[in-house]
């Protein structure tokens, strides 16, 4: 349970933070909406009120004695601005403080998130975007939008991610803020020992601000015929939960995504791919510029000799319809591209899914790939595919094992970044 602002601007994907603030409420956290006034004319006070249920006020001017402006960004745990409109973006950085919404972002001394959403002109205008990098620099984490339909026909980047990318954004930010077993309670201080993250950001050391990265996820396709193809249970949540992560260490990120139906992860850019050839092409185009690679996919090794044009039928007439011949190995291909082209510095890591899993096979699969890290996790027997949780032991080039205990995705994300940063350092 934290205590949590809501920060709402006047922007049409206000509608979508009901939805957001829904989530938060149903984990159990004590949400306090703070819309701006102009906010309102997109969703009115009574839904706020109601789904929060707690009072809503705009401006400073409300319920005065208790001293609104000051005290509720000074005992919040997380704030986050969703959607975050130019204007807001710009008043934010310019430090005024003439509204509710405003005040508390100057008052909050916890992490706080701005969200931006708007047409992609005012995204990329040279005022919006020196505005956002001063954010940042101060510490606040601002994700970029993802990209799509915005208002009316057009497309492009501006729109605010889906408020089940913003929930697993804030419990992500929590979860680090107050690690899981910690019973502090929101507003308190967290005991010595923790690391509280004044800006919210992680530690400088396992920062991954100004690199770039790339993450493969989900499961590919390989077709048969029209309505037919192999493939296999990935879901690409642990993908996602990489991508999301990393943008909030501030890296620039791209997911190569093989049929995955989640919501975009926030932050992130989304290339979609089907079949391992695919993958394989976006892979290594992909890496060309990244500090590190991460293969979370679950690729088929092998795909059908060729693609029937018309429905195979069983009635014999074609004989083997299944003959199969070997894939790419993409992660291979991306540990010889790294070495062909100079680049040692890269980071590859690998996944690898086992259902007995064993130290000496996973070793001598490392060293086959040719990778710096591979993370084996055990699936099978509702472990691994589809679910929350997973666990993992992190094998190294040189030799090391860490061991990861049965957690949530983001949490074997955050290892999983904390031993890419200290390599890449
Ligand atoms: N991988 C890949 N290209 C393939 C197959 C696998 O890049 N054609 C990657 C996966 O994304 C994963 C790692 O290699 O990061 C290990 O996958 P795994 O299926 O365990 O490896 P295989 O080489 O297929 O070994 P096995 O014979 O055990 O299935």
């Amino acid at each position: 349970m934290a205590r949590v602002i809501l920060g709402v601007s006047a922007g049409i994907a206000a509608y979508k933070s009901a939805s957001l603030l829904r989530l938060l409420r149903e984990a159990g956290h004590r949400v306090r909406v703070i819309p701006t006034a102009d906010a309102l004319r997109f969703v009115g006070e009574p839904t706020w009120a109601a789904l929060s249920g707690e009072p809503v006020a705009t401006d400073v001017w409300t319920a005065v004695d208790e001293v609104a402006h000051v005290r509720l960004g000074q005992s919040a745990d997380l704030v986050i601005v969703a959607p975050a409109t130019a204007d807001l973006l710009a008043r934010a950085a310019a430090g005024m403080s003439g509204d509710l919404l405003t005040a508390t972002l100057l008052t909050a001394r916890c992490p706080v998130v701005l969200a931006p959403a708007m047409h992609t002109e005012m995204w990329e205008h040279p005022a919006t975007t020196a505005n956002v990098a001063l954010l940042r620099k101060r510490g606040a984490i601002v994700i970029d939008p993802a990209s799509g339909r915005l208002t009316g026909a057009d497309t492009g980047p501006g729109r605010l991610p889906d408020p089940e990318e913003l929930f697993a954004v804030v419990q992500a930010l929590l979860a680090r803020l107050i690690p899981a077993g910690n019973t502090v309670l929101a507003g308190n201080t967290v005991p010595a020992g923790n690391t509280v993250l004044a800006a919210g950001t992680v530690p400088a050391a396992a920062s991954l601000a100004g690199r770039r990265v790339v993450i493969s996820a989900g499961g590919t396709r390989e077709e048969l015929d029209p309505v037919r193809f192999l493939g296999n249970w990935s879901t690409g949540k642990q993908g996602y939960a990489l991508a999301r992560s990393a943008a909030l260490r501030g890296a620039e990120v791209t997911v190569v995504a093989a049929n995955v139906e989640l919501p975009d992860p926030a932050g992130a850019r989304v290339v979609r791919v089907v079949s391992a050839r695919d993958m394989h092409a976006a892979m290594l185009a992909e890496a060309g510029i990244a500090d590190a690679v991460v293969m979370t996919a679950a690729v088929a090794d092998f795909r059908p000799v060729a693609r029937s044009d018309s429905k195979i039928k069983k009635d014999g007439s074609q004989p083997d319809p299944i003959a199969l011949t070997e894939n790419p190995d993409i992660l291979h291909d991306l540990a010889g591209r790294r070495a062909r082209e100079g680049q040692e510095g890269q980071v590859v890591v690998g996944f690898a899914a086992e259902t007995d899993p064993d130290p000496q096979a996973a070793q001598a699969k490392l060293a086959r790939k040719g990778c710096d890290l591979l993370v084996v996790n055990p699936v099978g027997n509702g472990r691994g595919f589809g679910s929350a949780d997973n666990e993992a032991v992190v094998y190294s080039r040189e030799g090391s094992q860490t061991p990861i205990p049965r957690g949530s995705k983001e949490a074997l994300a955050e290892v999983v970044w904390d031993l890419v940063a200290a390599r890449l350092r």
